[in-house]
């Protein structure tokens, strides 16, 4: 057991090719959205490209990865994920656009482009977040539907996740903390809304999919909730130390806008330990599938240690 203050390495299984896996998500992924959304030449073809410039402006796909690999480690095939993988990128793509938003975070850059309303103007950015949250369930439609998983649980399961209870009011609590000292506790709650809720909804659509058990699902929801936390940590961490160049958005933007963080409140090095511990949690919430989440494990590592 790792005391409160030296946490333990983490590592994966050092066999799993993540690269190779990486790839064969983003393939997956980015063949399912250009299927499923109406081509950039459909009318109103303005609103068309705005959603498709977002979405294929080079995001790291990892909600897409680690559905698939939830489905994997289910024993479940990644092609039965697509659906799935596709809805929660949108939900996410939009929620980007809508945080870029002046009104908002008010950033000029995101996933190394000019962010959307710099290009199509606010107005049409906004439209387009809107239409790829309602692209989302559309697209959900198209999953085949399990004997334990059905649509209905599909459709519940997103718009859970996608609503003022979890990722809106976590965006409603952020911009709500802003200049202000708040607890860790409350910076926790915002964690667990604006982050961790559509990562763990990623994981356990993903253990849908492949039809998982409630026993799976409950591992998976663990696995989920602690890899979404520490990937907020990580990301706060990276926008004091990383270069915008580096992260496509701009770097440092946290202190200016007087942002609640981990490391404003308890410093770097202590908030390195808490997203380590983090992902140890999550971790140990795969013991249930016995070396079968190889994928899982390999993305909680990588996204620990990522730079970006
Ligand atoms: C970066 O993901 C995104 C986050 C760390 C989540 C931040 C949460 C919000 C912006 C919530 C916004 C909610 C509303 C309702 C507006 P990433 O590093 O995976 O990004 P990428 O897909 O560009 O790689
Ligand atoms: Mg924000």
């Amino acid at each position: 057991m790792a005391s409160r203050n030296q946490a333990k390495p983490v590592s994966a299984p050092s066999s799993f090719d993540l690269g190779a896996f990486l790839d064969s998500c983003t393939t997956l992924v980015n063949r399912g959205l250009d299927r499923f959304l109406p081509k950039a030449s459909c009318k109103p073809a303005v609103l068309h490209q705005s959603m498709r410039y977002s979405l294929f402006a080079g995001g790291k796909r990892m909600r897409p990865a680690l559905c698939f690999a939830a489905a994997q480690a289910c024993g479940g095939q990644m092609e039965e994920a697509v659906p799935l993988a596709c809805a929660v990128e949108c939900i996410h793509t939009y929620s980007l656009i809508h945080d870029d938003l002046p009104a908002m975070d008010n950033d000029d850059f995101r996933r190394g482009k000019p962010t959307n309303h710099k290009v199509f103007g606010e107005a049409m950015a906004i439209l387009a977040g809107d239409a790829l949250l309602a692209q989302a369930f559309e697209i959900a439609t198209h999953a085949r539907g399990w004997p334990r998983y059905s649509h209905k649980d599909i459709t519940y399961e997103l718009a859970k996740a996608a609503g003022s209870l979890q990722l809106v009011a976590g965006q409603a609590a952020d911009l709500e903390a802003e200049g202000k000292r708040i607890a860790p506790a409350q910076l926790r709650y915002i964690h667990e809304r604006k982050t961790s809720a559509l990562l763990c909804c990623s994981v356990r659509l993903g253990g849908m999919s492949a039809n998982c058990t409630p026993a799976q699902l409950a591992a998976l929801t663990d696995f989920g909730y602690h890899v979404g936390l520490a990937f907020q940590v990580i990301d706060d961490i990276l926008d004091v130390t990383q270069s915008s160049e580096k992260l496509g958005k701009t770097a440092g933007k946290d202190i200016t806008a007087q942002k609640a963080t981990y490391p404003s409140i308890v410093g770097l090095e202590k908030s390195r330990q808490i997203a380590q511990r983090l992902t140890q949690r999550a971790f140990a919430a795969l013991k249930p599938f016995q070396g079968k989440a190889e994928a899982l494990e390999a993305l909680a590592e990588y996204l620990l240690k990522r730079d970006r």
